[in-house]
């Protein structure tokens, strides 16, 4: 979940810490961000995830990119797997466009806005973890957008999953996925901490990366900023996304039995280069 655009930085890398020494605390934390309230991953952010990512991603080019995919492999998917759904926000632009939906997410908070807001359009909602799960019927596509897949901290987990989508599509289906890279996450994102509003809601958004694991860790704080009386409560989400390496995850996929594996420079069809911050993976 990391929104790479219009992003206001209060601690950019290229910063000395001498620029910094204002905005921190004796941690190197930034200092409005004293005591929030630790959550699980999408449990309070759930909310507000909407409102922040409506403002600040593209999801409608997303979505018409996986258009573009579906085309280009000649595949007119009836059924389509959304895995790791969230909210929903792509979910329902693939419905509108005529797809019916099987969306499947672990995050009850997550699945539940989604449910609130699919009003007659052909969505059913699954709650189960994309590492270890089944569908009642087989699908012709699965897609799974923005990170989602770099939650998955092992390689292992990549294999668990990308085998139970093997089995969730038809003979001749094909399975496409967005994945930060391992430049995103080690240079782009870095050290970074960005502050972004969005719909009466204050957030804060602090990186830190390790090189060895290849794991980036969020702490994600936010609070509401009401028009009249105090903030709000202050929340924390930890999320934690594990950057990979293309050959690493095309290997993962034919050992799932994936027999077929592109891998394009997010929003085209060219390959990625070393400045590439998000990959796509088109796997059949
Ligand atoms: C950044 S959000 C993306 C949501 C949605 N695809 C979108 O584009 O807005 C990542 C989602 O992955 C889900 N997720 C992460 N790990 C998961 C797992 N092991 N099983 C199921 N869902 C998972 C989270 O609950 C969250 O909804």
């Amino acid at each position: 979940m990391y929104v790479d655009t219009d992003i206001r930085s209060i601690c950019p890398q290229r910063q000395t810490s001498q620029d910094l020494t204002p905005l921190l605390d004796s941690q190197g934390r930034p200092s409005i961000l004293a005591s929030p309230m630790v959550e699980e991953p999408f449990s309070q952010f759930a909310s507000y995830y909407d409102r922040f990512m409506v403002k600040y991603v593209d999801y409608k080019s997303w979505v018409e990119y996986f258009e573009r995919i579906f085309k280009r492999f000649g595949l007119h998917p009836k059924t389509i797997l959304d895995l790791a759904c969230g909210t929903g926000i792509p979910t329902m632009l693939l419905a509108r466009r005529g797809h019916e939906i099987i969306a499947l997410d672990r995050s009850p908070e997550m699945l539940q806005i989604l449910d609130s807001k699919k009003q007659g359009l052909p969505i059913k909602t699954i709650r189960a973890d994309i590492r270890d799960f089944s569908l009642p019927s087989q699908v012709d596509a699965a897609v799974c957008l923005y990170d989602s897949l770099n939650y998955l901290l092992v390689e292992e987990d990549l294999v668990c999953c990308f085998s139970c989508v093997r089995r969730a599509l038809v003979e001749g289906g094909l399975f496409a996925f967005d994945m930060n890279t391992v430049y995103g996450l080690a240079e782009f994102w870095g050290t970074r901490t960005t502050m972004r509003e969005a719909g009466g809601v204050q957030s804060v958004w602090q990186n830190s990366y390790d090189a060895e694991s290849r794991v980036s860790t969020l702490h994600l704080t936010f609070w509401e900023i009401p028009k009249v009386g105090p903030p709000g409560t202050k929340f924390e989400e930890i999320h934690q996304e594990r950057a990979y390496y293309p050959e690493e995850v095309e290997r993962c996929l034919r050992q799932a039995g994936f027999r077929e594996v592109y891998i394009y420079q997010h929003g085209g069809f060219i390959a990625p280069g070393p400045c590439t911050t998000r990959m796509m993976v088109v796997a059949k």
